[in-house]
């Protein structure tokens, strides 16, 4: 009676204080403990807690694992190293909610984590970010056993670290005259010198990258730098024209492999960011190169020849690995993504899979160490929520649950290359997020879906109960500063999305007049009428985009009243897709002879800049078997048209 009695008045404390109150303190941790077995009785903290750390030889403990027992008397926490030992105080700091909750269940919970890296990635070139900001999100990062923090440095909307032999990268190429990325990039793109009124930017000095290691690494982090080559390097060609093959600024994105400068170049800086950063990894970036100057620059070609390089892509791989040669011979070694498998991988190099997971297989294939970061599942700049709620975002749709759902280890992975997977990311790009609490309310809470397939097992993985201890972290987070996402009122997919559709189409054989481009083939040939509408994003498998027109015949099997025919498209125009400049629809009852029953055009404005949905449609009153459905192109170079459903009543 006496222990109910307690139970009720920690309940009822709990309640009055605000704090949301579940059933087992245990059973809010995230990531999700490998195990945790409950006993009878509670401790109490008092104002100078029992905790009693034992250290174990190394191995009786996974790296990194702990072993945390809760009696009434004390707590004791076994680990075999350091970092063990922090993450048990990070499991009780969750279970005590930040020092809230005073009285926690007795448990023992042993754990370790599935992988050892565990990344979240900073794009601090589109926006400066402030070292507080960092060390803020190396704070949470820590609370939720994430231990890498990888720092993109470098980029065309900015050059963010002091580099003493190279000093126009920060007088120079740090700065911009816009605030904004978008109005910077749809700009003229310019740079601006260090102090000029009014402009927008600037760098770490190298005192305060040295600062950002130590704190991070008081929290069992290590700080990944990326310095990009050799492409997304506008901003190095301005201050430095002669690094790029046309030796003058703003005309290069990629660097002049031919040329020895861009090698004392590159080595240089990376001597002086080994000086920085202690840790194994530089990232080297290596992603969407556009190599297209490489192909008539002299000095490229002169090198292609006297290396007996084939290609371009060749070249590239010869840069990256002449720079692995460099950063080995320093003690390190290099990640790149994925595109660095093109031309041949270096031969010791990490791959980084952002643009799927194909290329990281392949990299496992070859035995290299990968690091999966799929933008399908990982990259938080997509919406994460219904766009019309969202603040404006570089388009897409990534809810919790879909990061959440994110496995790692795919069935076409060689069993014996398992052990090369070495972790997961998730990346922030920050072309849209202007200011710190946007970037915040990105990360949190999806970030923690990441934090849990890094570190627990798939087996215990279930979204429900994540969710549920996700509210509870985001009210902890809120209370400790942090701008969140509100998961509480999440909007979810499109509502027409969920529901599917029954129309006379459903189940139409599908001509395809012109072929599908293999970009985005939706679900193939039943894309059109499988009843499914497309929800938020035209990624998301029930979309099919073309570059070309669309025309496409549907045979409904039988001659039937038709009184509707109308298409449904999507208008994002940031990643250039267009609604269609018209379409027109015919009927037949041979499937020869047609007759055009609407001509409609479009009158969404290609200016708009959020995403919209509209149906190119005609109520008609015919009998047919077949309808062919025709839609002409935006006009727009380059730009896509996307369409989910032919529906037909
Ligand atoms: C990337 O998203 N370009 C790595």
């Amino acid at each position: 009676m006496k222990r109910l009695y307690f139970i009720f008045l920690v309940f009822a404390l709990l309640t009055l204080t605000g704090v949301r109150v579940h059933s087992q303190t245990a059973d809010l941790i995230i990531p999700v403990p490998q195990e945790i077995r409950l006993s009878d009785g509670f401790y109490t903290f008092t104002d100078s807690p029992e905790i009693k750390t034992v250290r174990l030889k190394e191995g009786k403990v996974a790296a990194e694992g702990y072993i945390l027992e809760i009696s009434p008397k004390r707590v004791t926490i076994k680990a075999s190293d350091d970092a063990g030992e922090f993450y048990a105080h990070q499991t009780l700091r969750q279970m005590s909610r930040n020092g809230q909750v005073k009285s926690l269940q007795c448990c023992t919970i042993t754990d370790s984590p599935r992988f050892g890296y565990r990344g979240l990635h900073f794009d601090v070139s589109r926006h400066f970010r402030s070292l507080d900001f960092l060390k803020k999100q190396a704070d949470a990062m820590a609370m939720y056993k994430m231990n890498r923090m990888h720092l993109h440095l470098t980029d065309a909307a900015g050059w963010r670290i002091q580099i003493d032999a190279y000093p126009r990268l920060t007088e120079f190429a740090a700065w911009r005259p816009q605030v904004t990325w978008k109005e910077w990039w749809n700009g003229d793109r310019a740079y601006a010198e260090e102090g000029t009124p009014g402009i927008y930017g600037g760098y770490y000095t190298k005192e305060e990258m040295r600062e950002l290691v130590e704190y991070a690494r008081e929290r069992h982090i290590e700080v990944l730098p990326e310095i990009e080559m050799p492409s997304h390097s506008e901003e190095v060609f301005a201050a430095y024209p002669e690094l790029g093959c046309s030796n003058e600024p703003y005309k290069d994105c990629d660097f002049c492999v031919g040329s020895e400068k861009t090698f004392e170049f590159l080595e240089t800086v990376l001597s002086e960011v080994m000086e920085i950063f202690p840790h194994e990894y530089i990232h080297i970036g290596g992603d969407e190169a556009g190599k297209g100057r490489w192909k008539t620059c002299p000095q490229c070609q002169q090198r292609m020849r006297e290396e007996g390089l084939k290609d371009v892509d060749e070249l590239q791989s010869y840069l990256i690995r002449r720079i692995e040669k460099f950063v080995n011979s320093k003690g390190r070694k290099i990640i790149g993504w994925d595109e660095i498998l093109e031309g041949g991988l270096a031969p010791d190099a990490t791959v980084m899979s952002w643009r799927g997971t194909e290329g990281g297989i392949e990299a496992m294939r070859q035995g290299h160490d990968v690091i999966m970061s799929p933008g399908k599942y990982c990259y938080l700049d997509h919406a994460q929520d219904a766009p019309f709620k969202e603040p404006e975002s570089i388009g897409g749709y990534l809810p919790l649950e879909n990061v959440y759902g994110y496995e790692p280890v795919e069935a076409s992975m060689p069993s014996e290359s398992i052990h090369h997977l070495i972790g997961v990311q998730a990346n922030l790009w920050t072309e849209y997020i202007t200011t710190d609490e946007h970037a915040e309310y990105m990360y949190w809470p999806r970030a923690l879906a990441i934090a849990e397939t890094g570190w627990s097992r798939p087996e215990a993985k279930d979204y429900a109960d994540f969710k549920g201890r996700v509210m509870t972290a985001l009210d902890m987070l809120r209370s400790m500063g942090y701008s969140t996402f509100d998961l509480e009122n999440e909007y979810g997919e499109r509502k027409l999305a969920q529901t599917g559709m029954a129309h006379k189409a459903v189940g139409a054989a599908v001509t395809y007049n012109i072929p599908i481009n293999k970009s985005y083939p939706g679900s193939g040939e039943t894309t059109l009428t499988d009843g499914v509408i497309g929800g938020w994003t035209y990624s998301d498998g029930r979309w099919q985009g073309f570059l070309s027109d669309i025309d496409v015949t549907l045979d409904l099997g039988e001659v039937v009243p038709v009184h509707y025919v109308g298409g449904s498209f999507m208008q994002l125009t940031g990643p250039y897709v267009f609604m269609p400049k018209k379409v027109e629809i015919f009927v037949s009852e041979d499937g020869d002879n047609f007759t055009r029953i609407a001509e409609v055009w479009n009158d969404v404005s290609q200016r708009t800049e959020e995403l919209v949905f509209r149906n190119f449609d005609t109520i008609c009153d015919v009998k047919a078997r077949f309808v062919r459905y025709k839609a002409e192109s935006s006009g727009v170079h380059g730009g896509w048209i996307f369409l989910d459903e032919i529906i037909v009543n």
